[in-house]
């Protein structure tokens, strides 16, 4: 089966790929860990809600949980630009394959944050579990969706079997457990991530050894050579769960442990990130450098840009310290 792959557009980036691949890695982060923060909230508060915990400790996850989703959608937002500027017609691609599915993440974004605020203002308790269930299914489902995309622009070479089997966008990525492990991989740091921020028990940490150990495994198995690019870095992944096992056996001192669970949890999504990136960039590395994309340097729309953007990150500083000061966060 012949690959194809669409002409990159003729356009010239107005500054060099590596400028907008710094970019996208860095907002990048900001969007994985807001995911870890808004997955790891509604799983811990969804289980306190059901195990019968006092109202003020479910209220702590509740009353965060719409402020940390917009903070999930305006950090996705420079991410999405950056990937699209890079990797157009990978990205394009895999995204019209599944057409279907990646429209409907907006409906399942709505879904989402709808339900949030229904659990965080609803008169009638017992219907908390509810809606935080709903919640949390369409969050999973949008995080399965972008796992599927992210995989799929990295495989061109089933492109034409699956777009001539049914040309609709109807399809998700054709191997699931490709996209199944590398999914439980991204989202296992996420009750630890929140645990180390609202000092939860520790318990939660076993939860991310278990399925980040078997995930990351799994993972790293079904990416086959794929995974080569990544080597050293999923070797780093792995002594990090080591840590944290060291770490939630051996650190006793409530102050001590909390503390380095927040550094295990930023050290690990950098981590994550890179192993992304180092994946994506050996596996297209046959078809796309990014330092062959077309570039005519234009500074008055990077300065532009870099002036929008410093606008847009004091603007979350500032939505942050509000929710702060409204919610406690
Ligand atoms: C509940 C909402 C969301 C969840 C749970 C979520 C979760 C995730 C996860 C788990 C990944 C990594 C997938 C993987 O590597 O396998 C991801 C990637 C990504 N997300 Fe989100 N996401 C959400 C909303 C959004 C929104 C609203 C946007 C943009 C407006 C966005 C933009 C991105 C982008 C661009 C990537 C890929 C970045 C890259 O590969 O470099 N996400 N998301």
């Amino acid at each position: 089966m012949e690959t194809y792959i669409p002409a990159a557009s003729p356009l010239p980036l107005p500054a060099p790929g590596s400028f907008f691949w710094v970019l996208l890695l860095v907002t990048f982060w900001f969007h994985f860990l807001a995911v870890q923060v808004l997955l790891g909230t509604l799983i811990i508060t969804l289980v306190e809600s059901v195990s019968g915990k006092p109202r003020d400790q479910v209220m702590e996850g509740l009353k965060r949980l719409p402020v940390i989703m917009a903070f999930v959608i305006n950090l996705g937002i420079p991410p999405l630009l950056f990937l699209q500027l890079l990797y157009a017609p990978f990205f394009y691609t895999s995204s019209v394959l599944m057409g279907i599915p990646w429209l409907l993440t907006i409906p399942l974004l709505i879904v989402c944050y709808g339900c949030l605020y229904l659990a965080r203002y609803t008169r009638h308790e017992g219907r908390i579990p509810l809606w935080l269930v709903i919640s949390l299914a369409s969050g999973l489902t949008i995080a399965y969706f972008f796992s599927n995309n992210v995989t799929w622009m990295l495989k061109p070479e089933t492109w034409a079997a699956a777009y001539q089997s049914n040309p609709l966008g109807a399809h998700l990525y054709p191997t699931p457990g490709d996209v199944i492990f590398r999914w439980l991989w991204a989202i296992a740091p996420a009750v630890t991530v929140v645990a180390a921020w609202l000092h939860k028990s520790r318990a939660w940490g076993w939860v991310t050894v278990v399925l980040g150990g078997a995930g990351g495994w799994l993972f790293r198995q079904h990416l086959g050579a794929q995974a080569d690019a990544a080597h050293r870095l999923f070797l780093i992944d792995f002594a990090l769960l080591a840590a944290l096992v060291v770490v939630l056996v051996a650190i006793r001192p409530a102050g001590l442990f909390y503390r380095l669970l927040a550094l295990w949890a930023v050290v690990k999504v950098v981590v994550m990130v890179a192993l992304r990136d180092a994946v994506r960039r050996g596996a297209l590395e046959g078809h796309q450098r990014l330092a062959d994309l077309p570039v005519q340097t234009n500074w008055s729309v990077v300065v532009c840009f870099l002036a929008v953007l410093v606008i847009g990150l004091y603007t979350l500083v500032w939505m942050y310290r509000r929710g702060k000061e409204g919610l406690a966060l």
